[in-house]
């Protein structure tokens, strides 16, 4: 449909009243093919985040320091490969394949949250993510819930009980860290300094540079800015971590009475582009992993297939 005609401005109008009106689009109504690819590509990317977010984190599974920690990172693990399964299935609902995100994946072409590029270290790491990374991605996730297309929404909604739990064992980690020896005082220490900036970074660009967030914002996919959002994320997690006695990277890091918020330094946004676009510290390895996952499941594919394909031929 010509974008000038009128029946595409009659159209449109009508779109944006119902996202006005707070109704949630459905992948079999109208939408201004803006609207399904900017969601394709923000929710496919999402799911690649979930999935390739399992790597730091399960490479310590085997290496947990007692069984209680292990069963609780398992499942942490295994939820985030079902937040990785409802997101794949809400990019499906707006006629992309399984098979070309996974293609975008593995070829490299697509984006995932750069946080994930990063080593966990020691157990710490895993303390720090759950507190911090599920943290902002709760913050984030939480607007998303009120997202105007119908399965992200509801995706969120499930995805965000989930990330609840995975933030507070962070937390609670985090907690005995900081009540402990020196030496897990340090390991607390060193993993903050880490993770924090990078954390910064999942919310985006800054909303002068963000390319996404104009149309994102007009037609209610986002409610809230980026930069909105990691305000309210450092607003929230500054008091919380110098609770713990713990010194935060950032040396420029003030309370701003007027505005009541704590102003941060500059995020290193060339550091960013040099991580989104491949050159982090385990981007290879990251995606190296999940070739070979890819290339291990091909056999179950393949029988699923054949088994379908049988069922199909005895119908
Ligand atoms: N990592 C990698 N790429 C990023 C990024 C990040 N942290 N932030 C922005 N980018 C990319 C964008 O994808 C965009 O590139 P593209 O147009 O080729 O896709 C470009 O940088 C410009 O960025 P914008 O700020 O304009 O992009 P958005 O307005 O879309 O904001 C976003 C980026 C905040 C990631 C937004 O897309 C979003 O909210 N996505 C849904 C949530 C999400 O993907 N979260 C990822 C973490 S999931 C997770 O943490 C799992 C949990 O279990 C731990």
């Amino acid at each position: 449909m010509e974008q000038n005609s009128l029946a595409f401005k009659q159209k449109l109008q009508a779109f944006e009243a119902r996202i006005a009106r707070g109704e949630k689009i459905e992948p079999g109504d109208w939408m201004p093919e803006e609207y399904r690819s900017q969601l394709i590509r923000m929710i496919s990317q999402h799911a690649h985040s979930e999935i390739v977010g399992m790597l730091p984190e399960g490479a310590w599974i085997t290496r947990a320091p007692n069984l209680r920690r292990k069963m609780v990172l398992l499942s942490k693990v295994q939820d985030e490969a079902g937040h990785g399964q409802y997101l794949y299935h809400a990019a499906e609902t707006l006629g992309a394949t399984r098979e070309e995100m996974l293609d975008a994946l593995l070829s490299g072409k697509a984006k995932y949250a750069s946080v994930f590029n990063y080593p966990a270290l020691t157990w710490a790491d895993n303390a720090v993510i759950g507190w911090l990374v599920d943290g902002a991605a709760i913050k984030n996730q939480t607007m998303l819930a009120q997202c105007s297309f119908g399965p992200y929404s509801r995706a969120m909604v499930r995805i965000c009980a989930e990330e609840g739990f995975h933030m507070k064992q962070g937390k609670e980690m985090c907690i005995r860290y900081s009540q402990g020896t020196a030496r897990q005082r340090e390991m607390l220490q060193d993993a903050i300094n880490r993770w924090w900036w990078p954390t910064l970074m999942m919310f985006g660009l800054p909303d002068e540079k963000s390319t996404n967030s104009e149309v994102l914002l007009r037609w209610g996919v986002k409610t809230k800015s980026n930069d909105e959002l990691r305000q309210e994320f450092v607003d929230e997690m500054v008091p919380e971590i110098q609770a713990l006695d713990i010194v935060l990277p950032d040396p420029d890091l003030y309370f701003d009475e007027d505005s009541g918020n704590w102003i941060y330094g500059a995020i290193d946004w060339d550091e960013f582009w040099r991580v989104v676009r491949g050159n982090g510290p385990c981007n290879k390895e990251r995606l190296a992993a999940r070739r070979a996952a890819h290339e291990n499941g091909l056999w179950v594919r393949e029988a699923v297939a054949a088994y379908a394909a049988r069922q199909k031929g005895t119908q």
